[in-house]
């Protein structure tokens, strides 16, 4: 049972590794391209120019999109479902942020029930927005992960999810014990770890919230568990970094306490990372470990500007919303406001790197880059397809555009969730802007 899908077309592909370029991704468009997909196993047979396609399969029932793009669905490396209620709080930066707003909304996921209700709402946002893989925290409730679980399940995404390690510096029901995350956190990636497109994160929330005890056993859990991976935040807010300074005079930086209890790694994503110094640099390089920057976040939480240029010792940079620190589910609008903080600091975000990023990149720096990212063949086929006339604003801005590159441009300054026509997940289609959730 396949399906053509007709509409201009972008994705990306990493050259072989054997090439002296491999890191450099390759863009791939078709003004007029056609994405076959094998509907009954939900991967992409092939994509390239239409009248090529056409010919090899004549039979084929097609869906044309009119001024169109189409890309492999977007990928948010670092965002929380349980914050849905809290974006948009005012007047704090990030500790009095988390004490007076972030701490007790995530209370409320004690109750399973204020669980699933937000998983779907938070899901569905994803979907409306073009994003059909993301790098999500729960709360500390381990129900919390599996209320997220059953719901990504029912949508067919392929979604990371962990349970939040947290024994201390947080209200009394929002903390765990070193054998209670442990246990619960053993039992969710027996459970969910590689079921259907479900992956687990190991989550330590931060350094503050754990005690050296907690940290090291999340390193053995790493460990023990193959394949899993693992997320925290590092280095967002200079008053956070002292006071984890405060709690580990021992270890030589943030990064490094990180370090110390063995949580990097080449399936380890550290948010942020607004002040990381030379060598923290060249300790992430060294382990492949990934960083995930949230522009909206680092903004609105007055964090501080993150440097996309000029790395001192290369490392994966992916991007990510960060919601509820964060202000839009929208990658288009998160795109939009990194290329501000380039231009505040002395670089330019091309649109290109843009679309790469919010794709093929975000799949790298997720070690997915083999399942989802772009439309090579028996890829899972998750995409978008954009609708460049959302907006009477858009329709007059695109209608001047020259070349692709101002498309794009104007595309990810321009939209949001208005420009989301359709999501499509593993071949079915899972939003359609007129018609809602499928
Ligand atoms: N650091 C520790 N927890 C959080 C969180 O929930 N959001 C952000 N932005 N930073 C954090
Ligand atoms: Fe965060």
């Amino acid at each position: 049972n396949y399906q053509g899908y007709r509409a201009a077309i972008l994705h990306y592909t990493h050259a072989p590794a054997s090439t002296a370029n491999s890191a450099e991704p390759v863009a791939h468009y078709f003004a007029d391209g056609l994405l076959v997909v094998d509907a009954d196993n939900g991967t992409v047979v092939a994509c390239d120019d239409a009248q090529t396609l056409l010919a090899q399969y004549p039979k084929l029932p097609v869906t044309c999109y009119d001024n169109a793009l189409l890309t492999p669905g977007l990928i948010d490396t670092h965002v929380h479902y349980p914050q849905v209620d809290v974006i948009a709080s005012y007047g704090e930066q990030l500790l009095d942020w988390l004490n007076n707003y972030t701490f007790p909304t995530e209370l409320n996921f004690a109750d399973p029930a204020v669980a699933t209700d937000a998983a779907g709402f938070f899901l569905n946002e994803l979907l409306k927005n073009g994003t059909t893989t993301a790098l999500v925290f729960g709360t500390v409730h381990k129900g919390s992960v599996d209320a997220f679980f059953t719901e990504s399940e029912k949508r067919n995404t392929r979604m990371i999810c962990g349970k939040v390690m947290m024994n201390r510096h947080a209200p009394e029901g929002l903390c765990d014990t070193v054998e209670s995350s442990v246990a619960d956190s053993q039992a969710l990636i027996d459970r969910w770890h590689n079921n259907g497109r479900q992956l687990y994160a190991i989550t330590p929330r931060f350094a503050i919230t754990s005690t050296a005890e907690q940290l090291a056993a999340a390193g053995e859990l790493l460990a023990a568990n193959p394949g899993v991976y693992m997320q925290t935040h590092l280095a967002e807010n200079l008053d956070e970094i002292a006071f984890v300074k405060e709690l580990f005079p021992e270890r030589k930086s943030y990064l490094d306490v990180y370090d110390y209890y063995g949580l990097l790694g080449e399936r380890s994503v550290f948010a942020h990372c607004v002040h990381l110094d030379d060598e923290d640099y060249r300790r992430m390089s060294e382990t492949n470990s990934k960083i995930s920057f949230c522009p909206t976040s680092n903004l609105f939480l007055g964090s501080g500007l993150f440097s996309l240029e000029n790395q001192p010792h290369p490392v994966d940079v992916s991007v990510a919303t960060d919601v509820g620190g964060g202000t839009s589910f929208s990658m288009l609008q998160t795109m939009n406001e990194a290329y501000k903080i380039c231009q505040l600091k002395g670089s330019s975000l091309s649109a290109q790197k843009a679309f790469y990023m919010m794709t093929l990149g975000n799949a790298k720096a997720l070690s997915l880059d083999d399942n989802i990212g772009n439309f090579e063949r028996g890829k899972e086929a998750d995409f978008v397809v954009f609708d460049l006339g959302c907006t009477d604003l858009m329709k007059r801005r695109q209608a001047i555009c020259k070349t692709l590159d101002e498309t794009l441009f104007s595309l990810m300054i321009l939209g949001d969730d208005r420009a989301v026509a359709e999501t499509w997940v593993a071949g079915k289609k899972q939003w359609h802007k007129a018609e809602g959730h499928c």
